[in-house]
């Protein structure tokens, strides 16, 4: 036999040895028995943990967040989509919190002909200038109309209560005497109950007015919240504030998806702004700062803000003249 013929042989001997080999060595004893189907691996797929758990595996451990969330619109959305994958959670690690917002929320939020009309769009270009859209909404409760409380008190019984009670510190006609507490003459009627309610129950507190709002009741919280809408926000020009007006209208541009334009808003939820006390603002910018006044939204708009940020924004909406309330 010529010498090429029998070093083909033997290469193909070798190839097919080493075939055989691998064959026995590395095939599960189960090959092709069941055809494509790996039958004898169920077991062992079976034991392994799933990737994916439930929002009520999360629901034991964060029981806080996920009552948020199943009480709002992301309820469809589980905690999994934002947060990745549970498994090996919590004993392996930590679960990454999302950073980029506006890259995670516009996946299912950006403006697209072909998304269905049912799920809520925005136009990026327009809204939130730019921000992260966890500065403004809370990922676990992402609407922010709130709830608008019902306002069907009876403004003349609110007058007497408040001449009763509120008076010295608030002022007779809502125009407070003092530059550190705040007006109240054509606030928010809506705005008013909520933060009267939040009072007495302890969701806000002030050694002055937690005592003052546990002595009301829910209907006098609903006639002074219609009596202090009906006033007159007219107030006298207080001295000049300690900010730079200027500079807090550039910075209040953050503010005007809420607050509107001069601090007069239109979501009647939400507080007036336009025309407070600026100590009364700075003070109170500062606990929502601090966490010791809570609110979703102003948590993450505040967070960035310096004292002289603060300040300067204080003096912008003090010097804005107030109403007449739009209303949209
Ligand atoms: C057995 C209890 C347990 C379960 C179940 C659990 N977690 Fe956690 N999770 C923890 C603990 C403990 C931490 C660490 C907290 C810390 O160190 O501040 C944590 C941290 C996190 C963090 C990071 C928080 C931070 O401040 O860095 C996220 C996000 C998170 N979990 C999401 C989830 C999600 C989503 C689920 C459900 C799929 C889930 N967890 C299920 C116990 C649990
Ligand atoms: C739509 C996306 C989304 C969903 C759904 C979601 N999260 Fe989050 N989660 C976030 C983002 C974004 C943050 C960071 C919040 C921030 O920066 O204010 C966060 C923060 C957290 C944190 C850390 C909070 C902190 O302040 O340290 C925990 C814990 C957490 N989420 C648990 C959950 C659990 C449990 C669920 C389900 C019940 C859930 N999340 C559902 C997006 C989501
Ligand atoms: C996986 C897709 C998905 C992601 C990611 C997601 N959302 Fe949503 N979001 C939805 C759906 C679906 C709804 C509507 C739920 C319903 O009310 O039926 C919704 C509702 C909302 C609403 C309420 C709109 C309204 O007026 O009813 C807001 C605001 C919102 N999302 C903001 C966010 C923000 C901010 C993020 C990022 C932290 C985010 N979403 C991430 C799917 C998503
Ligand atoms: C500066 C604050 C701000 C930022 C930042 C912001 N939003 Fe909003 N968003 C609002 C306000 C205000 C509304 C209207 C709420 C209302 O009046 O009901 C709104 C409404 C929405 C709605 C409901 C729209 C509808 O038609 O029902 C969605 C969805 C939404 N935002 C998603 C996002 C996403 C995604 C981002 C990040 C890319 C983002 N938002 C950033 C303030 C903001
Ligand atoms: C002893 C003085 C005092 C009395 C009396 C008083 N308040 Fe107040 N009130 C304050 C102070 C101080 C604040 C600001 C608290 C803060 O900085 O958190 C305030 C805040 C408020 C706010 C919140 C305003 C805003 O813009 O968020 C409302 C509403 C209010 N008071 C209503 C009332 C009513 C109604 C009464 C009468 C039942 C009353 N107050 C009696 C001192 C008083
Ligand atoms: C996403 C909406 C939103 C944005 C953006 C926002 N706010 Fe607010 N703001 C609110 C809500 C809601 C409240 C009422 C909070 C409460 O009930 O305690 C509030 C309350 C306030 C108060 C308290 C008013 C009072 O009478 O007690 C001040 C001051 C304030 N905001 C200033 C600002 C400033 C300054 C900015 C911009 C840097 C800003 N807000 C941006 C929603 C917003």
């Amino acid at each position: 036999m010529p010498k090429h013929v029998v070093r083909l042989l033997i290469l193909l001997g070798a190839g097919l040895a080493v075939g055989l080999i691998a064959k026995w060595l590395f095939t599960a004893e189960s090959f092709y028995e069941f055809g494509h189907y790996r039958a004898d691996s169920v077991a062992e797929i079976a034991a392994k943990e799933p990737v994916l758990q439930t929002a009520a595996y999360c629901q034991s451990c964060h029981s806080e967040r996920h009552a948020q969330w199943s009480a709002n619109n992301h309820k469809t959305v589980t905690c999994e989509t934002c947060h990745g994958a549970a498994e090996g959670h919590p004993q392996k690690g930590k679960l990454p919190i999302p950073a980029d917002t506006r890259k995670l929320c516009s996946l299912c939020h950006e403006k697209m002909a072909e998304r269905p009309r049912t799920q809520p769009q925005i136009d990026l270009a327009q809204h939130g200038a730019g921000q992260q859209c966890a500065t403004c909404h809370n990922p676990h409760a992402p609407k922010l109309a709130g709830v608008v409380a019902k306002v069907s008190g009876d403004a003349a019984a609110g007058r007497k209560k408040h001449a009763e009670s509120c008076a010295s510190c608030h002022g007779t006609n809502g125009i407070s005497p003092n530059d550190t507490w705040p007006n109240l003459a054509g606030q928010n009627a809506a705005y008013l109950v909520r933060i009267l309610a939040a009072y007495k129950s302890g969701a806000q507190t002030d050694v002055m007015m937690s005592p003052m709002a546990q002595t009301l009741g829910d209907g006098d919280i609903q006639n002074l919240a219609a009596y202090y809408e009906g006033l007159s926000c007219k107030a006298p020009a207080s001295g000049k504030a300690a900010g730079d007006a200027a500079a807090g209208k550039a910075l209040a541009q953050n503010c005007a998806a809420c607050h509107g334009e001069t601090g007069v808003g239109t979501n009647p939820a939400w507080p007036q702004l336009a025309g407070q006390k600026a100590v009364y603002l700075a003070n109170t910018l500062k606990a929502f700062r601090a966490g010791l006044r809570k609110d979703p939204m102003m948590a993450g708009v505040v967070r960035g803000l310096s004292d002289a940020d603060i300040a300067n924004l204080a003096a912008y909406y003090a010097a804005q003249s107030c109403g007449p309330r739009k209303t949209s």
